[in-house]
């Protein structure tokens, strides 16, 4: 019988690369998204269905895990992968933009949890992959915000793998570095600096660093991702950590052996703080 992954986020980007490989590879596919109606890319047939789910919505969530159930009878992977990220000096961040990065990257993560886990734990099976970042082991300038909800996800996901296994669930993470998607295009919105004069020419210097072609030369493709997770997803494995992405494996090979001082000194070298 045919497997079933639910995708979140899967409207555009590592999202949707992951929808289109599973359904390749034969498995039954729920791509979730906040506006399905507006989805012309991929077409349901009887292995593919769109529903919606915003992961700020809870009932939307819980009538995601019902439709999900509905149609294909089993659900065996549920991909945490809808994120954004709210970048900029911390104070110029207000109390909403700032509680609304972990409410969709890590609060909306816990409720889809929360929602899928009574079927797992009723199946004796099923895997939990939570999409998180390159930027939830490490942080660089100005991304405190967003890799502070990354880091709350690896944390969590590190907890439940032990908490979940003697149910017969996995929980793994995937680690994307950076990767050719429009995140930086659609899901990236930067705190308004107006009142904070002070960052103007800091935050100037270092976006223009993350803008350099140079900078994304080693960025990898969301259908590289798509196959990381699909590994994840079918190797069997208690592994919890994927790295996906040259730079990915670059930037943890660094911190790992040469320790997080000589690495953080390699990211301020880089954007000449
Ligand atoms: N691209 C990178 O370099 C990179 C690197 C490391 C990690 N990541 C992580 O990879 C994941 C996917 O990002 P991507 O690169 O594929 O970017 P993307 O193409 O911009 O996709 C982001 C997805 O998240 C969805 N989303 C945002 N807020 C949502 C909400 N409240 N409820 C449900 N869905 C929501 C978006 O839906 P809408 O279409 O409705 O906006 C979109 O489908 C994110 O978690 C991101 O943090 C990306």
């Amino acid at each position: 019988m045919a497997k079933t992954i639910v995708i979140t986020g899967a409207s555009s980007g590592i999202g949707k690369a992951t929808a289109k490989f599973f359904h390749q590879k034969g498995w039954n596919v729920l791509a979730t998204m906040r506006h399905p109606a507006g989805e012309k890319d991929l077409k349901e047939d009887s292995r593919l269905k769109l529903l919606r789910l915003d992961v700020e919505d809870k009932p939307s969530i819980d009538e995601a895990v019902e439709a999900s159930i509905r149609h294909f009878g089993k659900v065996d992977v549920w991909l945490n992968n809808a994120g954004y990220g709210a970048y900029g000096p911390l104070e110029a961040g207000t109390d909403d933009e700032i509680r609304r990065q972990y409410d969709v990257n890590f609060f909306g993560v816990i409720d889809c949890i929360k929602a899928i886990l009574p079927h797992f734990k009723a199946n004796k099976s099923g895997t939990i992959i939570n999409v998180t970042s390159i930027g939830g082991l490490m942080t660089l300038p100005l991304f405190g915000v967003y890799n502070s909800s990354k880091f709350a996800l690896e944390g969590l996901s590190e907890g439940l793998w032990f908490d979940l296994q003697p149910l017969g669930i996995q929980v793994k993470v995937i680690e994307p570095g950076g990767i050719q998607t429009d995140f930086a295009g659609r899901s990236l919105t930067q705190f308004n600096l107006s009142q904070f004069p002070e960052y103007h020419a800091y935050s100037k210097s270092i976006v223009e660093k993350f803008t350099d072609p140079k900078y994304a030369k080693n960025f990898g493709t969301p259908e590289m991702v798509a196959e990381v997770i699909y590994t994840a997803a079918t190797d069997g494995k208690d592994t919890l950590r994927y790295l996906a992405g040259k730079d990915a494996k670059q930037f943890w090979f660094a911190r790992r052996w040469f320790g997080h001082r000589f690495q953080m000194a390699q990211v301020k070298k880089y954007f000449g703080i």
